[in-house]
């Protein structure tokens, strides 16, 4: 691209000869012969450099270039002087003048002028996009730390959880040899109880990792809402009666279908319900327990709620339940549960809200469109 410059002098002759010397050095020559006539130009075409004279009739040459500074302080200027006006060359320098050559112009002394100011905008061309890049850098060295960090995380919570894991799979071990070697029937059914829990909840935890780490679009299909959730009710009551909770399911007659994922949703709601379990063996508070699972219609959004009568939470805990690895379940939770879950269901176009106090219960309720307002959308989840 051709490099343009605004040239200021008072005289004719001057601006003629050095605009015909200017364009055959390929520069694009605007010219004024004052300097209200230059500002107006170099606001309008905004040239990378200007040359200006510096004694002219009315606005001065020192005064135009503090204007063009203040305009743009990365333009470069070079002052025209004449003999003896070395005070208002220095005057000038001071100003932030890049260059300033004297009259009588000499091509010589134009050219090397000018070859210095390329390499002034060159240089600072060069270390604008260094600053660029290395912005660029920083971010990626920030999001690059923040994913290590998650990463981390995640591997410190999972070798937590193994840890249990294997804890819990060696009681159910020792329970069925020792139940074996005494042929005790009872002491083998609970070692097995434990290994099949145990297998299930490794199942979990590794479906949950593979849902963090993985995107995946939403695979949505038309179903029957009552069909949907009575069979995870049918699914989830041995858990119930195995902890002696009571389960009452309160489904609306008339659901109707929705369009959704329907194993992402089936996972998002064992993971809510059981928490819900989870709150009730830990509350040694209450006589009984129980979990209430509720779906109904609300004009075009169906309405889930799982209310236990549980633990109950405070609100500092509240706060926390949707990030990733947050569990106050020391090895027995991944952490993972809720924030897949809040996941699933903000993809679906809806909201998860939750109500809880200590040692009374907690409240979920799940807010969600009957059909998501998109279609597929990619998973905000990456590592
Ligand atoms: N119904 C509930 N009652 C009381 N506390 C709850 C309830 N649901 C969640 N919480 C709290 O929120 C935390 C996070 O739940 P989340 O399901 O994400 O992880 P987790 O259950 O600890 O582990 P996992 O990943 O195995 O599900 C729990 O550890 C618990 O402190
Ligand atoms: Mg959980």
């Amino acid at each position: 691209m051709r490099q343009t410059i605004l040239l200021v002098d008072d005289e004719p002759d001057i601006r003629d000869v050095l605009s015909l010397s200017l364009a055959d050095m390929g520069y694009h020559v605007y010219e004024a012969e004052n300097g209200d006539e230059a500002l107006r130009i170099f606001k309008d075409k905004q040239p990378s450099m200007v040359m200006t004279d510096i004694k002219m009739p009315g606005m001065d040459g020192i005064e135009l270039l503090k204007k063009i500074k203040h305009e743009n302080p990365e333009t470069e200027v070079i002052m025209i002087t004449g003999h003896g006006d070395m005070d208002l060359a220095i005057r000038s320098l001071k100003c932030e003048a890049t260059d300033f050559i004297t009259k009588p112009i000499n091509v010589d002394a134009l050219e090397l002028a000018l070859q210095r100011v390329r390499e002034r905008i060159f240089t600072r061309q060069k270390l604008q996009e260094y600053t660029e890049n290395l912005e660029i850098l920083l971010h990626e060295k920030t999001e690059l730390q923040s994913h290590l960090a998650s990463l981390g995380l995640m591997i410190g919570s999972i070798s937590h959880g193994i840890k249990g894991l294997l804890t819990a799979l060696d009681g159910g071990i020792y329970l069925l040899d020792s139940g074996i070697a005494k042929e005790n029937e009872v002491r083998i059914k609970e070692g097995w109880d434990t290994v099949k829990l145990t297998v299930e909840r490794i199942r979990k935890m590794v479906m949950d990792i593979l849902f963090y780490t993985k995107e995946r679009d939403l695979r949505l299909e038309r179903i029957d809402i009552r069909n949907f959730v009575e069979e995870i009710a049918k699914e989830i009551e041995p858990k119930f009666k195995s902890q002696k909770i009571k389960f009452v399911d309160d489904f609306e007659a008339n659901l109707g279908e929705f369009e959704v994922d329907v194993i992402y949703l089936h996972s998002a709601l064992l993971n809510i319900i059981e928490n819900g379990i989870d709150a009730c063996i830990e509350d040694k508070t209450k006589e009984s327990h129980q979990i209430i699972f509720g779906a109904r219609r609300h004009e075009d959004r169906i309405i889930l709620e799982i209310i236990d009568n549980g633990s109950g939470m405070d609100s500092e805990t509240q706060d926390k339940i949707f990030t990733p690895f947050f569990s106050s379940k020391g090895n027995r939770g991944t952490g993972l549960g809720l924030f897949i879950a809040n996941t699933i269901i903000e993809q679906h176009g809806g909201e998860i809200n939750v109500k809880s106090k200590v040692g009374q219960g907690t409240n979920f309720k799940l807010n969600i469109p009957r059909k998501p307002p998109f279609k597929g959308k990619e998973a905000p989840l990456s590592l």
